[in-house]
């Protein structure tokens, strides 16, 4: 069988996705092109409005491959089957399988009888107690980065956010097995990890992680001989540690850098959005981790037009970016999503005012960005090489790499096989939204 994934949302689909991609190649079966599949994954997204359309429409477009390719059928997966579940069926008949994020560990078996058994359709959409864990598979090579999962859901129930109802109530991922797949992807040639969560910081809370908390599993990763480079996504400031605040300043592997989403600079809408944390408290995670380690690069993720945000509010929020100047950031319009609180709030905000408003955020970061990234200029940082830049057809290759700030740094070097090797790199020039630079040292 020739398969084709497509996904759509955050990190962890894309885990979902290569896993369900390794472990069906496990089974014999082959990746190929849109144009050669017989069997389609889509695994979807649906944080805001956009992302869902998308799947609609893609689905659209593979109704009329279908109806000319009839022995074909696909899998809907992720968040939008997750809240849609069998209805895809009636409207898409060609969908054979629906399933949310703990039904993946029994998706490569439910392919392989829907591909027997013509007429079946399957359905994995329960949640289930505990985090599901899955068989290991590794293709021949991995890339020099790796992710790694270590729990499933969330229970925050943020007022805008869908994710609790999609991906369920938190479970955290046992940490032996945590640091057996750790283990694992080191020893094959994996010399960053990026720990994966909606909410790392609660890890353990829930009381599934043998005991372990985020601050302890942290520093049993970063000790795994071999390891470069470990990150972690995503942390709600409420639960940050101040464990994990000093690991920025003691693990000489922790990347100095942090994404903390902070939704919004307004005490007001923080606490009608439910976030738990007001912003003193969050300046003062922010200052904390300065202290701890100064040259952390800081990103967030922030909405515009919630519910009952006046020009004050947002005015609040810009306030707070040029207080934090945080080095490159997401921005989002407030966008209704079914059952959830914010859905039924008074005082929704016009589309005219949060296009405007998200102009004028995103004017303001650009300034940042491009200032942070200049600070950068005349510093040497060490460079992990993903590939040969887009734009390379020159004489000399140009090379594309992230230093452990998480920057895309450009450099040139007239050598092959550098991906996955860390490179020294002096800065030289500043770009809207990555770094220029020149090898340092010798022996480059
Ligand atoms: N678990 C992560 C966020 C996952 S969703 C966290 O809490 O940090 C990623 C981002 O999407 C959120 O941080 C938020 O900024 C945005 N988002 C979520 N629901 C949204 C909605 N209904 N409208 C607009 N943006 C939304
Ligand atoms: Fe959504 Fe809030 Fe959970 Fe993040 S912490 S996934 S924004 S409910
Ligand atoms: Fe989207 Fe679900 Fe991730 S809604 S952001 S794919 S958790």
């Amino acid at each position: 069988m020739k398969f084709h994934i497509i996904t759509f949302g955050c990190q962890m689909n894309v885990c979902d996705s290569d896993w369900l991609s390794y472990a069906l190649q496990s089974l014999g079966w082959e990746p190929d092109t849109e144009d050669q599949a017989q069997c389609f994954i889509v695994n979807t997204c649906s944080v805001r409005d956009k992302p869902e359309q998308k799947v609609y429409s893609l689905l659209g477009r593979l109704k009329a491959y279908w109806e000319a390719n009839p022995h074909c059928f696909a899998a809907v997966g992720g968040c939008v089957a997750q809240q849609v579940g069998t209805a895809f069926w009636k409207r898409f008949p060609f969908v054979r399988l629906v399933f949310g994020t703990d039904g993946v560990p029994y998706v490569p078996a439910a392919l392989q009888q829907i591909a027997r058994h013509p007429k079946q359709r399957i359905r994995l959409l329960d949640f289930l107690d505990h985090y599901p864990e899955r068989e290991r598979h590794f293709p021949a090579t991995l890339p020099a980065q790796g992710f790694v999962n270590i729990m499933q859901g969330c229970d925050n129930f943020c007022a805008y956010c869908i994710v609790p109802y999609t991906r369920g109530r938190q479970k955290s991922r046992k940490a032996h097995h945590i640091m057996d797949e750790c283990r694992a992807l080191v020893q094959r040639g994996v010399r960053e990890i990026t720990l994966l969560g909606q909410n790392v910081n609660s890890y353990g809370l829930d009381g599934h992680g043998d005991g372990v908390g985020f601050a302890e599993l942290l520093h049993r990763v970063a000790a795994l001989p071999g390891l470069d480079r470990l990150r972690f996504t995503t942390s709600h400031p409420k639960d940050i540690a101040p464990e994990v605040i000093e690991a920025f300043g003691s693990l000489p592997n922790l990347c100095p850098q942090l994404h903390l989403p902070v939704q919004s600079g307004s005490d007001r809408l923080l606490q009608s959005m439910g976030r738990m944390y007001t912003r003193k408290q969050y300046e003062r995670i922010v200052q904390e981790l300065r202290l701890a380690c100064p040259e952390i690069v800081l990103t967030t993720d922030l909405i515009v037009g919630f519910p009952g945000e006046t020009d004050q509010d947002f005015e609040d929020t810009l306030e707070l970016m040029r207080l934090v100047r945080y080095a490159s950031s997401f921005s989002f319009k407030y966008s209704d999503r079914p059952g959830v609180r914010a859905q039924t709030m008074q005082g929704k905000v016009s589309e005219s005012v949060k296009q405007e408003r998200l102009q004028r955020l995103q004017d303001l970061q650009a300034e940042h960005t491009v200032q942070t990234l200049e600070a950068q200029v005349g510093q040497t940082g060490q460079v992990l090489v993903e590939g040969l830049s887009r734009k390379s057809g020159r004489a000399i290759p140009c090379w594309r790499g992230r230093d452990g700030g998480g920057r895309i740094v450009h450099f040139d070097l007239d050598t092959t096989g550098l991906v996955g090797k860390i490179i020294p790199v002096t800065i030289t020039q500043a770009k809207k939204h990555s770094l220029r630079g020149e090898v340092s040292g010798s022996p480059w």
